[in-house]
């Protein structure tokens, strides 16, 4: 079950061209199994009718500061309902009103008689953005208590360059499943790697694999939520690196291993969700190879790369150590050998052949095996495999009296 399923959640808008972001955001919660409902400012209704927020928050939509309901007051019965109150767009008008503690209109109102919560999304032109004024407003906001989401760079509206943009929707309502999630990882420093690794031939040829990275991104992601302190150690990805990770990109094996071995004495855990590859090149040609004349059979001589896991396995002084096992066969037997030559707590295998498992997609069908015990999880989101995965580091870490 996702983190927003029963949320309440109450959207403050305000009138901004990225209001456009926040229909989309309901519709989002809403097939997320959140409840929301919307706080419009007059601006905002000149962008879209209240109308289409209605029908986008399946709830009707408060605008007046004065309610005609019965026992109903709307600035200060709406933020009792509400699990967290999100105001996105916010211009600098809205950021100045709470950060002066105006209340001339129900937006405001609602901000400053706000039980629950508060989360902004300022979103402007560049200029006024990084006017002063806007500045130490977001600045009090932040004293407070208040969360601010970042805007983001790039091509504004106006058709300025800067810092401005509403993040998307899906980003927003990330920001929410962050809010959400439970900080037990706080303090915690965690290493994760995620992806292939490349083995250069020369300058344009590589041995990789099929790893995407995407359940490696997945851990650290949610490890980030949970509050952990995370370095994402990394080969080539076709996702972005998540946000909120110190990000160590590498490319070989060798790489990799140098990476980690240097921080694994000050990490509390390691999640090795890499992909390295298992050889390399004997020799690195410093010219792109030619055909030459001859036509018929190449031979490359290959040698092992470091088996990192194994390597810091042998080191590991209380860390808690998981491993991955993709495999083709004899899925419980390998995890199990896997298991117990590296020294991990526990190793988490899946048949890279089963549909919906393994490396290029966005689900996956894990088993995780301890040396007592297994687990076998249905087909889900790697999403989903992430969160049983930091669930389980979290109980290993507490085993360990390293987490309350
Ligand atoms: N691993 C590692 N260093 C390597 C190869 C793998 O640290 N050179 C790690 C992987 O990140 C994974 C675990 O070891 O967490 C198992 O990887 P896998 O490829 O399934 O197994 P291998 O140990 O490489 O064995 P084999 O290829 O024979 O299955």
């Amino acid at each position: 079950m996702n983190r927003l399923q029963g949320k309440k959640i109450l959207v403050g808008v305000s009138g901004g061209i990225a209001i456009y972001k926040t229909l989309t955001l309901l519709s989002l919660l809403n097939k997320l199994g959140a409840q929301t409902r919307v706080v419009m400012t007059a601006g905002a209704g000149e962008f879209v009718t209240p109308l289409t927020f209605q029908t986008m928050s399946k709830n009707r939509v408060y605008m007046d500061l004065f309610s005609e309901e019965d026992h109903f007051i709307p600035h200060i019965d709406l933020t009792r309902w509400a699990d967290v109150f999100l105001i996105a767009p916010a211009t600098a008008n809205i950021l100045a009103k709470m950060a002066h503690g105006i209340s001339d209109d129900l937006l405001s109102s609602t901000a400053l008689a706000a039980h629950c919560p508060v989360l902004v999304s300022p979103a402007m032109n560049v200029v006024m953005y990084r006017n002063p004024a806007t500045q130490e407003n977001i600045q009090v906001l932040r004293n407070r208590g208040i969360g601010i989401i970042e805007p983001e760079s790039g091509l504004l509206a106006c058709d300025e360059k800067g810092e401005g943009r509403m993040p998307e929707a899906q980003d927003l309502a990330e920001v929410l499943d962050h809010f959400f999630s439970p900080k037990d990882l706080d303090g915690v420093s965690l290493l994760v790697t995620g992806g292939p690794t490349r083995e250069m031939i020369d300058p344009v040829r590589f041995l990789s694999n099929r790893s995407s990275g995407k359940q490696g991104i997945a851990i650290a992601r949610e490890a980030v939520k949970r509050g952990g302190d995370v370095t994402f150690v990394h080969g080539p990805l076709q996702a972005p690196v998540p946000k909120g990770v110190k990000d160590v990109p590498v490319t070989s094996t060798e790489d990799l291993y140098l990476a980690l071995k240097d921080r694994f004495e000050a990490t509390q855990a390691l999640i090795m969700a890499a992909a390295p590859a298992d050889m390399t090149p004997v020799q690195y040609m410093d010219q792109k190879m030619k055909k030459g004349e001859k036509v018929g059979n190449f031979s490359l001589a290959l040698k092992e790369t470091t088996d990192v896991l194994k390597t810091l396995g042998a080191e590991k002084k209380g860390q808690v150590l998981v491993g991955f096992a993709a495999e083709t066969q004899f899925v419980e037997e390998y995890a199990k050998k896997k298991l117990k030559e590296k020294n991990l707590d526990f190793i988490v295998a899946n048949d890279v052949s089963a549909r919906g498992a393994g490396f290029a997609g966005d689900t996956n069908i894990v088993t995780i095996f301890t040396k007592e015990d297994r687990e076998d999880l249905p087909l889900q989101s790697k999403e989903e495999v992430a969160r049983v995965i930091v669930d389980r580091v979290v109980l290993a870490l507490q085993e360990k009296g390293i987490r309350r």
